[in-house]
């Protein structure tokens, strides 16, 4: 699998997120509740600075709870502050006020303390491509149409949206891409939709996706598609599951391709429930060797 990390692209949205930085007093880190770590761009430490910031693992209703439960705890260990959202449903969403007032409850109490009277907190999504950064403004917009107008001092005109009377949310969110070459993290990405199918090989996100469910989630392995474990022979697993589910092709033969697309279907719409493709103790060994690698992004102009 090559997936390119486009630099011109990078470079780009990394400009636009840096000219916006001093807008706001708060970075809302959009993941994904079922890939919280890689979902990120791990650049956005560089990128983000000191500014201070609030995770928001989206799509909480697609994850497994009892592991947002262990991310939760995770961030919370790393001192970061994390809620678990539904922003389709808009399940979870009055968390967020709650949760960045937390944040910021020093800076504020310091500008109270001088004399200043407290404004709304500004505010800024950021996140990989399908995380759910424009379901997340929609969801907010549609509550709350009465926009706040135009910011003096800022070229482009920027749209305010109002959560409520305390927080105000920047229209558009700041895109960054996830890891690519990570193959790892390339499968997780796949397996959950977060990148576009046609650059990737189907059968090895399918054979990926079959081992995940075997080894996480055995009993929903055997209720869907009544397989007990996924043999090293991935072909009989093939033929099992396209039986089953009637994936053939002329002469009753079964289609390989046609079975590749229904596993991905099944695991992304929910059809094994709620899934998390991975937990805080699958990064406790590599995260310093993640830091090494993020060395040379570091250095890019
Ligand atoms: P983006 O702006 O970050 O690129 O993401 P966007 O809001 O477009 O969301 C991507 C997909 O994820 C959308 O599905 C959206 O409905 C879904 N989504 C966003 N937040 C949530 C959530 O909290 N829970 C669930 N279950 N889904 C969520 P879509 O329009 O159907 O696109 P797709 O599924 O065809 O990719």
């Amino acid at each position: 699998m090559t997936i390119q990390w486009f630099p011109g692209h990078m470079a780009k949205a990394r400009r636009e997120i840096t000219e916006k930085l001093s807008l706001v007093d708060i970075i809302f880190e959009l993941v994904d509740a079922r890939l919280p770590l890689s979902s990120r761009n791990p650049m956005i430490d560089e990128i983000v600075q000191h500014k201070p910031r609030l995770v928001i693992l989206n799509k909480a209703d697609m994850a497994d709870s009892n592991k947002t439960a262990l991310w939760l705890e995770y961030f919370a260990e790393k001192g970061k502050k994390a809620v678990a959202v539904n922003s389709q449903e808009g399940k979870g969403l009055n968390q967020i006020t709650a949760a960045a007032k937390e944040v910021l409850f020093e800076k504020w109490e310091k500008m109270r303390s001088k004399g200043i009277r407290p404004r709304a907190i500004r505010a800024m999504i950021i996140g990989i491509p399908n995380v759910g950064k424009s379901t997340l403004i929609n969801r907010i917009a549609k509550k709350n149409i009465a926009k706040t107008g135009n910011t003096p001092g800022v070229t482009k005109s920027q749209q305010w949206i109002k959560l409520n009377k305390e927080i105000e949310l920047l229209d558009t969110p700041g895109i960054l891409w996830p890891k690519f070459e990570d193959k790892g993290i390339g499968l997780k990405l796949a397996i959950s939709g977060a990148i576009k199918d046609s650059i990737l090989n189907l059968h090895e996100i399918a054979v990926y996706g079959l081992e995940f469910l075997s080894k996480e989630y055995p009993n929903r392995l055997l209720e869907i598609y009544k397989l007990d474990a996924v043999s090293e022979n991935t072909l009989e697993a093939y033929e099992h599951i396209g039986k089953l589910r009637a994936c053939l092709g002329a002469g009753g033969i079964v289609d390989y391709d046609k079975v590749i697309e229904l596993i991905i279907r099944d695991i992304r719409s929910e059809r094994f429930g709620p899934l998390t493709f991975e937990v805080p103790a699958d990064f406790e060994v590599s995260e310093d060797k993640e830091n090494v690698v993020e060395v040379p992004i570091n250095q890019e102009p």
